[in-house]
């Protein structure tokens, strides 16, 4: 249960509201790629302007280096915002200072104003109490509902708080509450998904997915770190090697487990291969399973044939059919799955139209998500690049909960407080 008091426990008549929100999205050449996250706040702002607030949105954009990094402004947003809201959004050119206070003191209630990127003030990430008082003065209620940026202790996540009453906004409740409830309580069986590059970003969520799931398949290019960690040539395939003795702990602690309660813990057995990340050149299928099946110990002294060996130029760029069948499997037999990172390379697209070589695998376990093969679990989507994914398919509104938490969603499912919402007022 989430422990924070929201916009729902306070008064907010005739009050100036300081709403932190992650608009940090992404850009290309001043277009906003993906609204996903401005869309997810707009159940908090309804809200508050629904109660006749005068509302001032800040966020931060990127990782600028300066004030004078135009493509981190957030005025696209400002635009994006005012079409998704329907009334005009006014905009700031600096979150402090006279444009912002000028441009404050000329709100009225049921108005909106965004103010410029926070970043472009290195105070923010520094967690600057000075900063931070400066923007708390321009109202008198603080809502945080950036839920992808509470991991983060900065001023407008955590100084800000010693100088206003903060509460949380619909946004975090919702993800703290949904996420947390599936990490404690889930209806079981539990599977957790997971994909991405580097195993080190996630392992506190896969030791914390060894204690509470009952099935963990892993994919992506950190399945192919697992893969070395067996003994299996990964050849120029991605794969973090600094990463194999984690992923050699994260087995042996997978084994103990599943020796003690039924517990799976599934590395792929079989992965789509080609010369090179172009979908003009071919792929094939390696079949690893006569390594995995047969005495590990014995490779590589059992020399393997073409068809279960990558050669020195290929890289592995999804799991095989075989893999993508028994997830698919595992996802029929769970009633909650925690879905985070895609199985392939999913940004390439085809040659003949936009299902790329390397995305079958993610796709068969996708379908087997949204219950093509009969039964659909409570799927909850975590991490950036998965949503990314989903949103390319529009397929949002078809799973239980998409979060727009990339790190923060990762913190709070490996069991971490996180310092923005820490700071918000209990709940008594
Ligand atoms: C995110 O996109 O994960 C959040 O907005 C946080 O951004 P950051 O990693 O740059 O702090």
């Amino acid at each position: 249960m989430f422990t924070k008091k929201t916009i729902k426990d306070i008064d907010l008549r005739g009050k100036t509201v300081l709403l932190r929100a992650d608009y940090n999205v992404p850009l290309d050449n001043g277009k906003i790629t993906d609204d996903y996250r401005i869309k997810q706040s707009l159940p908090t702002i309804h809200y508050l302007l629904a109660h006749g607030v005068k509302l001032i949105i800040c966020s931060h954009l990127g990782r600028p280096s300066g004030p004078s990094d135009v493509e981190n402004s957030l005025f696209p947003v400002a635009k994006r915002l005012q079409q998704l809201l329907d009334q005009p959004v006014a905009f700031a050119t600096d979150c402090v200072g006279a444009p912002a206070t000028k441009a404050a003191k000329a709100l009225k209630a049921g108005q909106v104003l965004l103010l410029e990127n926070l970043r472009f003030h290195p105070e923010e990430e520094a967690n600057d109490p000075t900063f931070a008082k400066e923007l708390a003065s321009l109202a008198d209620i603080f809502v945080q509902d950036g839920f992808g940026v509470v991991h983060r202790a900065h001023a407008s996540t955590e100084a800000v708080t010693h100088f206003l009453p903060a509460v949380a906004g619909l946004l975090l409740e919702k993800e703290v509450d949904t996420i947390t409830t599936v990490m404690e309580q889930p209806e079981r069986p539990l599977m957790a998904i997971v994909g991405g590059a580097k195993i080190a970003d996630k392992i506190d969520i896969l030791h914390r997915f060894i204690e509470i799931a009952d099935f963990i398949a892993i994919g992506g290019a950190m399945a192919n770190t697992f893969l070395a960690a067996q003994g299996i040539e990964v050849a120029d395939s991605l794969y973090a090697k600094a990463d194999v003795p984690i992923a050699k702990d994260l087995l042996r602690r997978a084994g103990r487990e599943a020796r003690q309660r039924p517990f799976i813990f599934a590395i792929p057995r079989d992965a789509v291969v080609a010369s090179g990340i172009d979908p003009k050149k071919p792929t094939r299928i390696v079949d690893f399973s006569a390594h995995v099946i047969a005495d590990i110990e014995s490779y590589p002294k059992r020399p393997a044939n073409s068809a279960s060996r990558l050669l020195s130029h290929e890289k592995i760029l999804d799991i095989g059919p075989f893999s993508g069948s028994f997830i698919a499997g595992g996802v029929q037999l769970s009633k909650t799955v925690i879905w985070n990172g895609t199985m392939g390379v999913t940004e390439t697209v085809g040659l003949q139209g936009p299902v790329g070589p390397y995305s079958h695998g993610t796709s068969l376990v996708v379908d087997a998500l949204l219950g093509e093969f009969g039964h659909k679990p409570f799927t909850v989507v975590g991490g950036g690049d998965t949503v990314g994914y989903v949103e390319s398919r529009n397929l949002v509104k078809a799973f239980g909960h998409v979060s727009t938490g990339g790190g923060a969603s990762l913190e709070l499912m490996g069991g971490r407080k996180l310092p923005g919402v820490e700071a918000l007022v209990d709940k008594v």
